[in-house]
């Protein structure tokens, strides 16, 4: 809820503020994730993806990009929350062409449960999985991705970690007009439940904290490829983030890898082939 900083009658930055455009700005890189997938299974195909299921949606940025990317590709966004997929419509898929629109489908199914014809590429990010908190209910997920995936079908997802990620914090990253802050609330040694927020504060000190609320299970990575090996995807393989020196910052590019490095806070990508 936005918290009022400004003088009577005066609107805040933060009520006049759009959560779903702040998360979009400050968390998702639609291009860069495109890029990666393409890449990943170009390399190890020998041919371009054209279907993708976008799983955990949300306003379907990632499903827009895919479709504007090549005339021939298709996407399907899948999320539970119909208020999230009429903003992804109004907002993202209303500034499409006509033909990429064409293109795109929007369900409003739970992953568990969705059915399309099969496709290239399945795709969940920023870690939307990790609210399956039990191994029976992750491997039902990953169960019924391979069974949406084409025969030589990709599943793409992403984790991150690093031994902050089992600490209380707050991480500030400035944006032009807003900050982002990421809030790991709760960890629990025991369940491995983890709570987090995404707060956004504003330059005239109003906020919207708690703007979005995540009620996790943080997973590690040699779990999940236990998982989704278990689940019967053929491979698993780590994508781990390289690291310019001169910089002294990640690179962007990720490659294979069967070591990663022990650092306070990291994300990768996990590819799993059916
Ligand atoms: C963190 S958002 C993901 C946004 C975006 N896809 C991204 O990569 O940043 C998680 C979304 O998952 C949706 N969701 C949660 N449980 C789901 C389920 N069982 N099936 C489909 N969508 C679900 C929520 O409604 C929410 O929009």
């Amino acid at each position: 809820m936005a918290q009022n900083a400004a003088p009577r009658g005066a609107r805040t930055m933060a009520q006049k503020a759009d959560r779903h455009v702040l998360y979009q700005r400050s968390v998702q890189c639609a291009e860069s994730e495109v890029d990666f997938v393409a890449e990943v299974y170009g390399k190890l195909r020998r041919r371009r993806p054209a279907t993708l299921r976008e799983d955990f949606c949300g306003t379907a940025l990632v499903a827009c990009e895919w479709v504007r990317r090549r005339p021939g590709n298709i996407a399907f966004g899948v999320d539970l929350d119909p208020a999230v997929l009429a903003w992804g419509r109004e907002h993202n898929l209303a500034a499409l062409s006509s033909s990429a629109k064409s293109r795109i489908t929007l369900l409003n199914e739970d992953v568990l449960e969705v059915r399309t014809r099969p496709v290239d590429v399945v795709m969940a990010m920023n870690f939307s999985y990790w609210l399956f908190k039990t191994r029976d209910r992750m491997k039902s997920y990953f169960r019924n991705v391979r069974a949406g995936l084409a025969a030589d079908g990709m599943f793409f997802l992403d984790a991150m970690g690093g031994f902050d990620a089992f600490r209380v914090l707050r991480e500030r990253t400035k944006h032009r007009g807003f900050t982002y802050v990421w809030h790991q609330a709760a960890y629990n040694p025991v369940s491995g439940d983890f709570l987090c927020h995404i707060d956004f504060s504003f330059p005239d000190g109003s906020r919207l904290p708690k703007a979005f609320t995540y009620d996790w299970r943080l997973w590690t990575l040699p779990e999940l490829r236990e998982m989704l090996l278990e689940s019967d995807f053929r491979k698993v393989t780590m994508y781990w983030e390289g690291w310019d020196e001169k910089k002294q910052k990640g690179t962007g590019e990720f490659e294979p890898t069967e070591v990663g490095e022990p650092e306070a806070g990291w994300i990768a990508y996990i590819v799993a082939e059916k």
